[in-house]
């Protein structure tokens, strides 16, 4: 082969794998249904598929009523992914609910698996996203409004309203996943050692066991 079409083969090569490694979240399927089984011992990277499906393995009511949010943070967050509608299991999609009390925040948290677009049920929120060049796209959003929080980067939303606000949370994965930066940093088990937390934020020692203790079990 000469120079040239090697050269040709390794950008369409980098063009494919591009392309494949952006187009999607969770794998393709490879059948019409594969409803999980919670309950199987065997771990695939999704979950095995059980046989005796029903229609309510397709079904959830859980989101059809607010949530308490009577929470640390006045914000309540309601999954409605594989582990609630197993018949989600492969098909790359779930929802969500998220309730807030006025003041309530959903604090700074990623989803690794899954792009966020959120749809305004009720209220009005102050919501943003950072990028990994530290920028905060922000803005305030309302009834029947849309937002996005672009899959892995930290996000946040804010009820700075009077009355209670609520959303309906689209993904593309089964199971998002959530890492919550306050907790996975101060609330670890086993924990974080205090002096990679006193370096990171440029604290002392006594600030970081403060905002441990603030995430300690109640007892
Ligand atoms: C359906 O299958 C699952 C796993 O194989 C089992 O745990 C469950 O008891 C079964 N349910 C019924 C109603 O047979
Ligand atoms: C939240 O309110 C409910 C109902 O009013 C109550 O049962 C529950 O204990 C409260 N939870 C907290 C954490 O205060």
């Amino acid at each position: 082969m000469g120079g040239a079409s090697v050269c040709r083969m390794v950008v369409t090569m980098l063009a494919m794998f591009m392309l494949s490694s952006t187009v999607s979240a969770d794998p393709e399927m490879l059948q019409d249904i594969c409803v999980a089984d919670l309950t199987s011992a065997v771990k695939v990277n999704g979950f095995t598929c059980k046989s005796n499906v029903t229609a309510d393995d397709f079904f959830f009511a859980g989101l059809a009523k607010p949530a308490l949010t009577n929470t640390t943070t006045g914000a309540a967050v309601t999954g409605a992914n594989v582990q609630r509608i197993p018949g989600l299991n492969t098909l790359g999609v779930s929802l969500g609910r998220i309730d807030y009390a006025p003041g309530g925040l959903n604090p700074p948290h990623t989803h690794p698996r899954a792009t966020e677009v959120v749809f305004v049920l009720e209220g009005e929120l102050d919501v943003g996203f950072i990028t990994t060049a530290n920028i905060l796209y922000s803005k305030t959003i309302k009834k029947g409004e849309v937002f996005v929080f672009p899959k892995g980067l930290v996000h946040f939303q804010k009820n700075n309203g009077k009355s209670n606000a609520a959303v309906v949370a689209a993904f593309n994965s089964q199971l998002p996943g959530t890492q919550s930066i306050a907790a996975t940093l101060f609330a670890a088990a086993p924990p974080v050692p205090d002096n990679v937390l006193t370096t990171a934020f440029q604290v002392g020692t006594k600030e970081v066991q403060k905002i441990k203790s603030k995430f300690a079990p109640k007892k």
